[in-house]
């Protein structure tokens, strides 16, 4: 701002000030006037029999306009206001803004920087950091895994004990910090329709579900030739490539009802998945992704799942 506007707005408010204060006090009366039997004069002024009186303000009332005088004298030397004139205090509102930036982000270094130097197994005990990490948890995870982070379709259930990358606190770190990839083949082509509906029979009887067992007998050698290798030869799936166990009945990509089982699974092992976690060691700090760790393994400590 120019030298001469700056000057022509400080001239302005204060011109502005002075008058009204003088419009104030010039106007200003002590006494109530009477005529000459006493009563209170009126100015004249009746409209439908209702006079105006002629009567000094009351006395809080000017007061409280003496008070708006001297909040705006001190509230323009104090803050910006007068043309360029930054204030006593130099106040702005960006500087605002970053002093409570930097206190925001020392109590957060704080409190992150020391749950940050706790293992994972015992900061998942402390009621203090699960609340943080729960709020972690809502704000990065639960779109996927559900503000309960007990899963859906495709999205792992995180609340039992059936990992398809393991439940230690250092696997659950590396699955945040690295993001995992399933990668379960289509065996459609390479099988036919009816050795799928056979190795299917023979893992819901592995699960103990409903089955066809002359199918499942079938089944089982497709199984101990195409799918060891990675669900393992009894079925209990491995945690080095994310293979799950289908000896449960946690199913990843499950059915509504039992009777539709037979039909999804089918449908996996004919055409594959490929069930993405992203990786979240460019989007989360180091802190915060120890803290959502723990917040994770803490969800199925609790109750003997
Ligand atoms: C875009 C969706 C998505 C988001 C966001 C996401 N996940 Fe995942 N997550 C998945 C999927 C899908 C899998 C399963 C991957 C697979 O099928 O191999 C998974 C797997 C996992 C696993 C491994 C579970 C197991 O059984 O081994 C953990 C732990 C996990 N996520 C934690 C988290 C945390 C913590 C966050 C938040 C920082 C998060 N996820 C955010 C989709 C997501
Ligand atoms: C290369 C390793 C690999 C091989 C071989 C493999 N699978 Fe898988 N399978 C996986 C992985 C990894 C997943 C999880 C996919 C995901 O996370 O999206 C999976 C998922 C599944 C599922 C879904 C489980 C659930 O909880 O919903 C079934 C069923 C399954 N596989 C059956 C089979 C059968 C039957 C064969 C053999 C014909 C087979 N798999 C061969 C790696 C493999």
């Amino acid at each position: 701002m120019s030298t001469f506007w700056s000057g022509w707005i400080i001239v302005l408010t204060l011109t502005n000030l002075v008058l009204l204060f003088w419009l104030l006090m010039a106007n200003r009366k002590r006494a109530v006037n009477t005529n000459d039997n006493g009563e209170a004069k009126t100015t004249g002024h009746e409209y439908d029999g209702i006079e105006e009186y002629d009567n000094p303000l009351p006395r809080w009332w000017f007061g409280l306009f003496l008070a708006t005088f001297i909040f705006a004298a001190g509230y323009l030397f104090a803050f910006p206001g007068l043309g360029s004139w930054k204030g006593y205090f130099g106040w702005t509102s960006a500087n605002q803004l970053e002093a409570e930036h930097a206190e925001a982000k020392a109590t957060y270094d704080e409190t992150f920087g020391e749950f940050a130097k706790m293992p994972i197994d015992q900061l998942a005990k402390n009621p203090e950091a699960m609340k943080m990490g729960s709020r972690l948890f809502l704000n990065n995870c639960a779109v996927c895994h559900g503000s309960d982070a007990s899963g859906n379709f495709g999205f792992p259930n995180l609340t039992d004990k059936d990992w398809l990358y393991g439940g230690e606190p250092d696997r659950i770190k590396e699955t945040i910090v690295l993001g995992r990839q399933g990668a379960m083949p289509a065996w459609g082509a390479l099988l036919g329709e009816a050795n799928v509906g056979n190795v299917v029979e023979f893992v819901l009887q592995g699960a103990g579900k409903e089955h066809d067992a002359a199918k499942a007998e079938l089944g089982k050698a497709i199984f101990a030739t195409n799918c060891a290798a990675c669900h393992g030869a009894d079925g209990k799936g491995n945690h080095l490539v994310g293979a799950p166990n289908l000896t449960d009945d946690v199913w990843l990509y499950g059915a509504a009802t039992p009777e539709e089982l037979g039909s999804t699974l089918r449908q996996t092992v004919r055409n594959g998945r490929a069930g993405v976690m992203p990786a979240h060691a460019e989007t989360l700090k180091a802190e915060r992704i120890h803290l959502l760790s723990a917040y994770v393994y803490s969800l199925s400590q609790d109750e003997a799942k």
